[in-house]
């Protein structure tokens, strides 16, 4: 099982890099495989075209393709902007199609108040069933992301730790459950090939 993290905040002084980042070590924790896509380090300009599509893809358009394809699972880690999830997200899922097709996601939220990024996390459920995939019915939210962790990307609180945790459990239990669909229906495949 490999998972990829997908993270669509880049502004500076960004701050829901450290939710992404804490999961990633969580994961890591728990010797799952995980590759974590940072739109800050590997950008992706305002789309012109979509993948397969595009006669000349921009830069990192196929190695963000080939990450995605590889991973059996996704978290898609968003900021609240205005009521939605971050412009920069938005438009890197719109690159892609055939790389989420029938995968499960979890959504990750994150805001400075208290709601910690509630309605951007329901449009991005919204934006999953988009684009072919199946979102997680529970979702992450961190409120008052600034304080929540420390610049090693510690939790600073007690919340975040427990519903990180219960996020995790269900979200491996949703991909394992996928994932071993997905084996059975190959190796059926195979044997009657
Ligand atoms: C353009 C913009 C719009 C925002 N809109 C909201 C919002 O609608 N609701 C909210 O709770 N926080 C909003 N915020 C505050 C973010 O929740 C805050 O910046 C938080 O740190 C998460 O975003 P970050 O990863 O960019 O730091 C907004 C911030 C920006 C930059």
């Amino acid at each position: 099982m490999k998972v990829a993290i997908l993270l669509g905040s880049v502004r500076m002084g960004r701050q829901t890099h450290k939710a992404a980042y804490y999961l990633k070590e969580r994961l890591t924790n728990r010797t799952i495989e995980t590759d974590l896509i940072d739109l800050a380090e590997d950008p992706l300009p305002v789309l012109k075209e979509r993948v397969g599509h595009h006669p000349d893809p921009p830069e990192n358009v196929m190695d963000i393709s080939e990450r995605l394809h590889e991973a059996d699972a996704l978290l898609l880690v968003t900021p609240e902007y205005h009521g939605s999830v971050s412009g920069v997200l938005k438009n890197a899922i719109d690159y892609f199609w055939s790389e989420f097709q029938k995968k499960p996601i979890g959504v990750v939220a994150a805001s400075a108040g208290g709601f910690g990024g509630i309605n951007a996390s329901t449009h991005l459920q919204q934006i999953i069933l988009g684009v072919g995939a199946y979102p997680m019915p529970l979702n992450l939210l961190v409120p008052r992301i600034h304080q929540a962790f420390d610049d090693s990307f510690e939790p600073q609180n007690e919340h975040i730790i427990k519903s990180t945790k219960n996020f995790l459990d269900e979200f491996l239990w949703f991909a394992d459950a996928l994932h071993q669909k997905k084996t059975e229906d190959q190796e059926y495949e195979e044997e009657v090939a």
